[in-house]
């Protein structure tokens, strides 16, 4: 038995994580396992009902599945309440009390969309790497932080244990994959950054079978555009993380395809990398895509079934062949798909 907590969220949201639960549903059917997926408001849904993003009520939820799917947050509706009430304040709470310290972002390109990519088709095809982002420390979190009328100030701090446990996942990571790991920092400028380095390359003792490599951030967002096939395991910081995990996302031309994974020993949360798209809300028009492959990351790292998590990309994979699109994938000659219509291409094509 699985017990998911979905939280749909705000803007397109829903939208896509009702095409995820149909894929979910589809998955319990054909392999015969029992599935309780249990709602709960998050974001500006939940402000609107009872005055908070987050309520206590959801997080004990989240505390109580064996995953979280979530859509997505935030709207014009909330975008001037005060700095703390903001839908990402509510995102970065719920990371912060679930623990989940690890989020992944696989850079991937699809061959059927390759001509999406801004960048030339020979440089992009055949990209496969994953970003590992540290997500509940550095200057995220760290303190002090404020401004005043004449000062602004934020720190970025990790604590030894903090570097460990994500340098230690990417090197396990890299293992099951090319074996190769480059770690991203700014330690030419940064001390909390030289700290990072010296950790990964103690940790790295453990995994002598893998290349560890380190490069700086702003090299490496130029490497990412020239020559995005040279990554395989990417492990960084938080912000740096945030800003290089954009660049390789809009690279694969597909923002709308990317999954992401947040884990951590207890937790995980599963969600699209893209945005609550608050202008084509409620249209039907949404790409469901991420939101299906989050839940191949979901199958892969939560549950241990790496062979479901491959037949829902297979899925997706064979629906793209068919040259069916969603508005966001579709060039100007092409008719797209509503998100329902292609929600269903899919669940067909995972059979029964
Ligand atoms: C992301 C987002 C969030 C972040 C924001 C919305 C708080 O940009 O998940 O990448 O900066 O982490
Ligand atoms: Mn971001």
């Amino acid at each position: 038995m699985y017990k998911i907590v979905s939280i749909p969220g705000d803007g397109i949201g829903p939208e896509v994580v009702a095409g995820a639960v149909a894929v979910l549903q589809q998955l319990s059917k054909k392999h015969g396992f029992e599935l309780v997926i249990e709602e709960h408001p998050f974001g500006g849904a939940s402000y609107d009902l009872h005055g908070e993003m987050l309520t206590d009520a959801t997080l004990e939820a989240c505390r109580n599945c064996d995953a979280v799917l979530l859509g997505a947050v935030g709207g014009p509706k909330w975008e001037s309440l005060p700095h703390e009430h903001k839908p990402e304040a509510a995102l970065l709470k719920i990371r912060k009390e679930l623990g989940l310290f690890a989020n992944l972002r696989p850079a991937k390109v699809y061959d059927a969309l390759i001509d999406a990519s801004s960048l030339k088709a020979d440089v992009v095809r055949g990209t496969d790497f994953l970003v590992f982002r540290e997500l509940t420390g550095g200057i995220y979190f760290g303190q002090p932080r404020g401004y005043d009328d004449n000062r602004g100030w934020n720190t970025m701090v990790y604590e030894r244990y903090e570097v460990e446990r994500i340098a230690r996942l990417a090197f396990e990571a890299a293992r099951k994959r090319d074996g190769k790991v480059i770690s991203i920092d700014k330690a030419n400028v940064l001390e909390v950054s030289q700290f990072w380095r010296n950790v990964v390359h103690e940790v790295h003792k453990d995994f002598a079978d893998v290349v560890l490599s380190d490069m700086y951030v702003d090299n490496a967002a130029m490497q990412i555009v020239r020559n995005p096939k040279q990554f395989d395991v990417i492990v960084t910081s938080n912000l740096f993380g945030d800003i290089l995990s954009d660049i390789a996302g809009m690279i694969t031309g597909s923002l709308g395809m990317l999954p992401s994974a947040s884990i951590g020993t207890k937790y995980a949360l599963y969600e699209p990398i893209h945005g609550s798209a608050p202008d084509i809300a409620g249209q039907n028009k949404a790409n469901p895509i991420a939101t299906i492959a989050s839940v191949a990351m979901m199958f892969e790292h939560s549950f241990g079934l790496p062979e479901i998590a491959r037949e829902i990309y297979k899925a997706i994979e064979d629906t793209l062949a068919q040259g069916l699109r969603t508005a966001d994938i579709a060039s100007p000659e092409e008719t797209a798909l509503s998100t329902t219509d292609m929600t269903a291409a899919i669940v067909r094509q995972l059979g029964a």
